[in-house]
C-alpha cells in the first residue's frame, strides 16, 4: 500500500471450482486516470444485501473459517453442492466487490470536468469500492455539497434512488399508491419519507412489532405485520384504504406476493360494481426487486387474471427513464441527503475488520438497523 494512492487494498472475494469461497485482500495498482477519468481515495462504502450478493455468493457462512493474518486476513467457507450450479459465470474468478461509496478526488485526468473535481468529495456509483483508491469516469460520480461527508454520502445511488425508481414506476404505470414489504429495512424508511413529502398513500409490511414501531416513529400510516393472526384482513383494509395496486416485494420467496395480490383483489373487489367469475379487471402488480429469501416464490393464484409479477433492477429502470431524469432523481437525492436519504450505520469498520468472523456473523443477518460501513482508510 502506498499514500500517493499509486497502490492500495482491495478486498476479492473467489469462489473456486472445488466448491470453496475465499475472501481475502490484494494489493492492487490505481490505474491512471483516463482525460475524462479521476482517482478517488474511497473513504466509505455501505455493505448492503445486493453486496453481500457478491461477496458471500451461496457459500454457507455456518462453515466460515478464518486464516492468514491480522493485516491480510482470509475468510474460507463451503458453498452447497447445489448451489454451484447457480454460481458457475463466476467460478474461479476473482472479485472486486462493493457498489457504491464516497470519498475525496486525489488525482485527475486533464478534461476541465475531471480538473473541476479535484479536492471535491464525491460519491460513487460502478463497483469494486471495497478498496482503497478507485479510477472512475466523471460521470460515475456526484459531487457532494460543502459539508457532506463521505461518511453521509457513502449510500447516494443504490437505495435512495430504488426507493425513488419505485415511485416513478408507480406514476408512469398508472398505479396511485404502493405497498413495500421488509419495509422497516433502510431503503424502506426513505421510501416512507418520499411518500409522507409527496402525499403517497403506502402500505408497510414487516414481519415484527419493532420494525412497526420503527416505521410508525417516522410518521409511516399503515404498518401491517404478516406475522399477525389478522395479517390478511389488515393488508386487505390498508388496500381499501390507499387503493394500492402495485406492491414492490424484497423478500421475493415464499408466499407474501401471492398474499398481497390475493389482497389487492379482494380489496377491488369490495367497491366493484358487477361480478366477473373472471376476477376484477384492474391490473395487480408486484415486482419482486430483491432476494432476502431464497425459496421458490409460492403464487396460489386467487386473484383473477388481471395480474403481473416481474423482476425490478435500478440499472435498466435509470436507462430506461434515460440520463435527464435520471440526473433529476440524483440531484433530489443531493438536495435531501441529510433527511430523507440519510442512511444510518451500527459499525464503521476497516477492510480487515470487515473480514473478521464475529462482524460477518452481525452484517451477514442483513437484519433492521444493522447495516455495516466500510472505511478503507480505517486502521485496525
Ligand atoms: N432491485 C434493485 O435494484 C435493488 C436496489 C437496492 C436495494 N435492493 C434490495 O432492497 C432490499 C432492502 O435493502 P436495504 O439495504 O434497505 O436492507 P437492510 O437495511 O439491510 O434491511 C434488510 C431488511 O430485510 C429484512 N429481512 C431480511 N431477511 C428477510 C426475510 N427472509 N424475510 C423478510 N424480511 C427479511 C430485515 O428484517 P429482519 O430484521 O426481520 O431480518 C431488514 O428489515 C434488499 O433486498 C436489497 O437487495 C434492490
Amino acid at each position: 500500500m502506498s499514500t500517493d494512492g499509486k497502490t492500495g487494498l482491495q478486498l476479492r472475494s473467489l469462489i473456486k471450482k472445488s466448491g470453496e469461497l475465499e475472501i481475502s485482500l490484494t494489493n492492487v495498482s490505481t490505474p491512471e486516470p483516463g482525460p475524462d477519468e479521476l482517482v478517488v481515495r474511497v473513504e466509505a462504502s455501505p455493505i448492503n444485501p445486493s453486496d453481500l450478493g457478491l461477496l458471500v455468493g451461496a457459500a454457507d457462512m455456518s462453515t466460515a473459517k478464518a486464516s492468514g493474518t491480522k493485516d491480510a486476513p482470509v475468510i474460507t467457507a463451503k458453498v452447497p453442492e447445489a448451489a454451484m450450479k447457480a454460481m458457475a459465470a463466476r467460478l474461479d474468478e476473482s472479485m472486486p466487490v462493493g457498489n457504491e461509496g464516497a470519498g475525496v478526488v486525489i488525482k485527475t485526468g486533464s478534461s476541465d470536468a475531471a480538473k473541476a473535481l479535484m479536492g471535491k468529495t464525491v460519491a460513487m456509483i460502478g463497483g469494486a469500492m471495497y478498496a482503497q483508491y478507485r479510477t472512475l469516469k466523471v460521470n460515475e460520480c456526484l459531487p457532494l455539497p460543502a459539508g457532506i461527508t463521505p461518511a453521509e454520502g457513502a449510500s447516494c445511488f443504490v437505495n435512495p434512488l430504488t426507493a425513488l425508481g419505485m415511485v416513478e414506476t408507480m406514476r408512469r404505470e398508472g398505479h396511485k399508491a404502493l405497498v413495500h414489504t421488509a419495509a422497516a429495512s433502510n431503503l424502506g424508511q426513505m421510501l416512507n419519507k418520499i411518500c409522507i413529502k409527496d402525499g403517497i398513500g403506502l402500505v408497510n409490511i414487516v414481519r415484527s412489532p419493532p420494525q412497526a414501531d420503527i416505521l410508525r416513529k417516522i410518521g409511516a400510516k399503515y404498518v401491517v405485520d404478516s406475522t399477525s393472526p389478522t395479517f390478511m384482513d389488515d393488508l386487505t383494509n390498508a388496500l381499501v384504504e390507499t387503493g394500492a395496486t402495485l406492491a414492490f416485494d424484497a423478500i421475493g420467496g415464499g408466499r407474501l406476493a401471492g398474499q398481497i395480490l390475493t389482497c389487492m383483489e379482494t380489496a377491488i373487489n369490495k367497491t366493484a360494481k358487477a361480478y366477473s367469475r373472471y376476477g376484477s379487471n384492474v391490473h395487480k402488480q408486484v415486482y419482486i426487486y430483491g432476494s432476502l429469501d431464497p425459496r421458490p416464490l409460492e403464487l396460489n393464484r386467487a386473484f383473477g387474471m388481471a395480474w403481473g409479477v416481474g423482476g425490478w433492477l435500478l440499472f435498466p429502470f435509470l436507462q430506461k427513464i434515460g440520463p435527464a431524469e435520471g440526473a433529476r432523481l440524483r440531484q433530489r437525492v443531493v438536495a435531501e441527503l441529510k433527511t430523507t436519504f440519510a442512511s444510518h450505520y451500527t459499525q464503521v469498520v476497516s477492510l480487515q475488520e470487515a473480514l473478521q468472523l464475529n462482524h460477518i456473523a452481525i452484517y451477514g443477518k442483513r437484519a433492521t438497523g444493522e447495516k455495516y460501513l466500510i472505511n478503507p482508510h480505517k486502521g485496525g
